[in-house]
């Protein structure tokens, strides 16, 4: 890692250990992008910035450059702006010229802050790049500061802009999603036009996913091909604009949306925007998820709890809803404890008045029925069962039926001659408003400082409607769109500060609400409210293109599947509860004998391999949307196990899987094979005949030896067969010598 400025101060050149970065300040004072991708040392290899200019028409009086660092909307600059600004005196055109740069490091990160000066007016933009020791991540983002005596109004304000090397012919790659559907992948091949990808609902997601990813010629795969991929830190309204233009110049630019967005910047005043962080990789979409990873488990994620084992949940909420009381919890979790579940979680329904999804939001004390002592007993008995205790909240919503709508109408967002309208039966209270924000706060450190609280569910169930702000100037009440969202990641972060050992689950309606910002102040996700694991599958893969895979949580969920009606075998549920944070969701009170012995079974292997699964380098080596089935492995960062899972999906015409070729690990070491559970060693041939008639599945054994190369794993891989519909494996590979 290194940030190297040379060539008089003109040239600045950020080296991870496989990619560089540079830009070059040209003789106009223009800073302007010169390259980003795989590494370069030398200075003098680098093209000349302002030899890469274009005209718009015929030859204007003056050079036009392209390829800006950080874009202000102003002369003849037509590409999607950085910042677009309004001055006091009506003047709305900006052109940001070098003033100066600064350059600290510390144990983890070197910076890069460039600061550039609009030519005329008082205002000046500080360009932060951070690249982290052991890490293939470049941060941006960008200060913009009123230096003169007038307010300034910014309309736009993004953190960045990123440019591939010039040619048009790009692949795009998005995630779409809606409810019950979050992260799907879409790839298309751009052209000449702009596409923009982004949320302005008032959450992150879960139409679309900060994150976007372009490929060279549609090239790039899971191993290889040139990726650059970025993603924004914000939880609330964000853009990516993918741009071609006119002179085959592939731009990506990111930030928080400007759509209903100003700022007032008063003088002396700076307004911070996201970070985005940036990914360049030769090692395809499955080197760029790596390298987010990497830096999510080293770095960004919540520390230490980002290395520490992620626990076996229960959570109340699939099955029982709103229908919860003392004497049922009791005895669900006597079973949940006999089942290895570390962590108990609450989920909705335990206060005020909320029996149904109607009233009793904002009311945040037990409800007095159906927990007439309060939570303590309940929180003893399950401490007592050798269980943590954990809760479900939404703190920023409101039914109108609930204490505190009544004695605080005000405090929703909303235009006051207009009607707000209710999602799910509520109203969102405007956390823009700093005294709203310390009333959560003031119940939420309640809750954990009084209980013995060690999970918290933080719970947002709606988009925003009628974004009013009254009580602020006019000028001002847009606002609220970005002092919500600070104020959502305040608070997150203080929960993370005063209480470091509470795990906090970040859900939105499912998955609604995931971003890097979020990632850095909460310790695992809802990533759907759709737990079929055959949807999982494809959200999984879409989540672990950027998200930790040890956030994820998902597991035993009920059967027929609440969303699609589907059936699937326990196994196959608790395998893809493996693959991230374990949660049983499933009605325990139905449950057999034989099958609470067969879910602990499940619990005590999740727990065996969990090193490996959360702290390992994941790669998705199979992939559900290609084929009717997916494979996932899991390898230690010391290349002493790994473990690879195969689901079936759809096995019509017993189809007949190829030889699934591991990842990752030392050529040179030599593995011992385990199926694990009943998944035998190898081979398993599972015959319908045999499947049929409950005779014991025989073991075909192809290898020669059960100890095996990481060479031969890597090179001709394992030979698996499913059975049929919703089979599954779990193999592990433990290094012997
Ligand atoms: C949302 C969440 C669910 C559950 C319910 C409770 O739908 O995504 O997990 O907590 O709310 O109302």
């Amino acid at each position: 890692m290194s940030i190297k400025v040379g060539n008089g101060d003109t040239v600045f050149l950020l080296n991870t250990a496989n990619t560089s970065y540079a830009m070059e300040k040209g003789a106009s004072g223009r800073l302007q992008h010169i390259y980003w991708g795989k590494r370069l040392d030398r200075l003098e290899d680098l093209p000349v910035g302002e030899q890469m200019q274009y005209y718009p028409f015929d030859q204007p009086s003056k050079k036009l450059l392209t390829n800006q660092e950080y874009v202000g909307w102003g002369g003849y600059l037509f590409d999607e702006p950085c910042l677009k600004a309004l001055f006091a005196d009506g003047c709305r055109d900006l052109d940001l010229r070098y003033q100066s740069y600064k350059q600290s490091d510390n144990a983890v990160s070197e910076t890069l802050v460039i600061t550039l000066r609009e030519l005329v007016y008082n205002l000046e933009v500080d360009l932060y790049y951070r690249i982290y020791k052991g890490l293939e991540v470049l941060d941006r983002w960008s200060v913009i500061r009123n230096t003169g005596t007038d307010n300034i109004m910014l309309e736009n304000a993004q953190s960045a802009v990123f440019y591939m090397p010039r040619g048009k012919e790009y692949r795009l790659t998005h995630m779409s999603g809606k409810w019950a559907a979050e992260y799907a992948l879409e790839r298309i091949n751009l052209t000449q036009s702009k596409v923009v990808v982004e949320s302005r609902n008032g959450v992150s997601g879960p139409d679309s996913c900060p994150w976007v990813a372009v490929d060279y010629r549609g090239q790039a795969d899971e191993e290889s091909g040139r990726v650059w991929a970025a993603s924004i830190h914000w939880p609330g309204n964000w853009k990516f604009v993918v741009e071609v233009t006119r002179v085959d110049q592939v731009r990506l630019t990111g930030g928080i949306n400007d759509f209903d967005f100003s700022w007032k910047l008063h003088p002396g005043e700076e307004f911070t925007t996201p970070k985005v962080s940036a990914v360049y990789s030769e090692e395809g979409f499955g080197g760029a998820s790596n390298a987010f990873h990497r830096y999510l488990s080293d770095y960004l994620a919540p520390q230490p709890k980002a290395k520490e084992m992620m626990p076996a949940l229960f959570n109340s909420w699939e099955v029982f809803e709103f229908d919860i009381n003392m004497k049922q919890q009791f005895e669900l979790a006597k079973i949940a404890a006999r089942l290895g579940i570390e962590f108990y979680v609450v989920d909705d329904g335990w206060f005020g008045q909320r029996d149904h999804d109607r009233a009793g939001l904002g009311d945040w004390y037990p409800s007095k029925t159906k927990f007439p002592d309060g939570l303590d007993p309940l929180i003893n008995h399950v401490n007592s069962l050798g269980m943590e205790f954990g809760i479900w909240v939404e703190p920023e919503m409101v039914n109108r039926d609930s204490d505190l709508f009544r004695a605080h109408p005000d405090w929703i967002m909303n235009f006051p001659r207009k009607e707000s309208n209710e999602w799910r039966n509520q109203l969102t209270l405007n956390f823009a408003r700093q005294d709203v924000s310390e009333w959560a706060w003031g119940f939420l450190d309640e809750l954990l400082g009084q209980h013995n609280i060690k999970y918290l569910k933080w719970d947002m169930n709606r988009y925003f409607s009628e974004p009013g702000w009254p009580e602020k100037p006019v000028d001002e009440q847009r606002e609220i769109w970005v002092r919500y969202a600070q104020n959502i990641l305040e608070l997150f972060s203080r929960i993370q500060e005063k209480y470091p050992k509470v795990i906090l689950e970040n859900c939105s309606s499912g998955g609604a609400r995931i971003d890097l910002s979020m990632a850095h102040v909460s310790d695992m996700v809802n990533p759907s409210d759709n737990v079929d694991p055959l949807d999982n599958m494809k959200i999984f893969e879409g989540y672990t293109q950027v998200f930790l895979p040890r956030t994820y949580g998902r597991g035993i969920g009920v059967a027929p599947n609440g969303i699609n009606g589907r059936v699937t075998p326990i196994k196959y549920r608790a395998y893809l509860g493996m693959l991230g944070t374990f949660i049983a969701g499933d009605n325990l009170f139905k449950y057999t004998e034989v099958e609470i012995a067969e879910v602990a079974g499940y619990i005590k292997t999740y727990k065996e391999i969990r090193e490996t699964t959360q702290n390992g380098d994941m790669y998705r080596l199979e992939s559900a949307y290609n084929r009717p089935w997916a494979a996932f492995e899991f390898v230690r960062r010391d290349k002493s196990e790994a473990v690879m899972f195969v689901f079936g999906q759809s096995m019509q015409f017993r189809k007949i899987v190829p030889r699934i070729r591991l990842r990752g690990l030392d050529p040179e070491s030599i593995y011992k094979v385990k199926g694990l559970q009943d998944t035998g060693p190898y081979n398993k041939l599972h015959l319908t005949k045999e499947l049929l008639s409950g005779e014991p599945v025989k073991n075909v054994y192809v290898e020669r030896s059960k100890e095996l190369s990481g060479k031969m794993l890597m090179q001709l891989g394992v030979e698996v067969a499913l059975a049929g519909d919703f089979d599954c494996l779990l193999f592990k590979f433990s290094r012997v010598k």
